[in-house]
């Protein structure tokens, strides 16, 4: 597996960021979109850097409305896929979001998507219903999954 150093992303990654994003997803979201995630105190935007090049190799961004926690992005660089990136950047959230968020955390996942799926079922997160026609590009259904909250002792 790599080595990874999970920190929070700052500006001066948003190349990089780009550069994943772009690669993992057919509609990527937009610099901007990035930049206003890493500016709002409601966002926690976590990165996972390669320890000895300090390359970022994944993250993942997640904000709280009001009493949950929502999944909005995670992304893994693709010839860093399926070493346990995606996971440690979802379990430390839960770490650092312990005891906060009364309602847990949910998430939107395209239902095609079933490595995506496969990752967050192992999580703890359970399908509770489909948005149908969500995607814009090609109105693709989203699949709705919720994991219950974390309590600090479980942290
Ligand atoms: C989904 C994604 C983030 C997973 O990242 P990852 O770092 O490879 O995930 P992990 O290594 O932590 O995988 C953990 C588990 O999830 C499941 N999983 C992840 N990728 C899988 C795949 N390609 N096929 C089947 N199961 C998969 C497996 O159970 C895996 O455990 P295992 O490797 O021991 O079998 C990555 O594939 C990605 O960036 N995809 C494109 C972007 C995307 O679709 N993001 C989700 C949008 S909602």
């Amino acid at each position: 597996m790599t080595e990874v150093e999970l920190r929070r992303l700052e500006l001066r990654d948003l190349n990089a960021i780009e550069e994943i994003e772009r690669s993992a997803y057919p509609t990527p979201w937009s610099r901007s979109m990035f930049a206003s995630e890493l500016a709002k105190p409601s966002s926690i935007c976590l990165g996972a850097f390669d320890l000895a090049s300090d390359e970022l190799v994944g993250y993942l961004v997640i904000s709280r409305y009001v009493d949950a926690w929502h999944v909005m992005n995670v992304a893994v660089a693709p010839d860093q896929r399926r070493r346990g990136i995606a996971t440690s950047l979802l379990e430390r959230l839960f770490e650092v979001t312990a005891g906060r968020g009364r309602r847990g955390y949910t998430l939107e996942v395209r239902v095609s998507n079933a490595d995506a799926i496969a990752l967050y079922e192992r999580l703890g997160f359970k399908p509770r219903g489909v948005r149908r026609g969500y995607y814009t590009d090609n109105r693709e259904d989203a699949l709705i999954m919720w994991k219950d909250p974390i309590s600090e002792s479980d942290a």
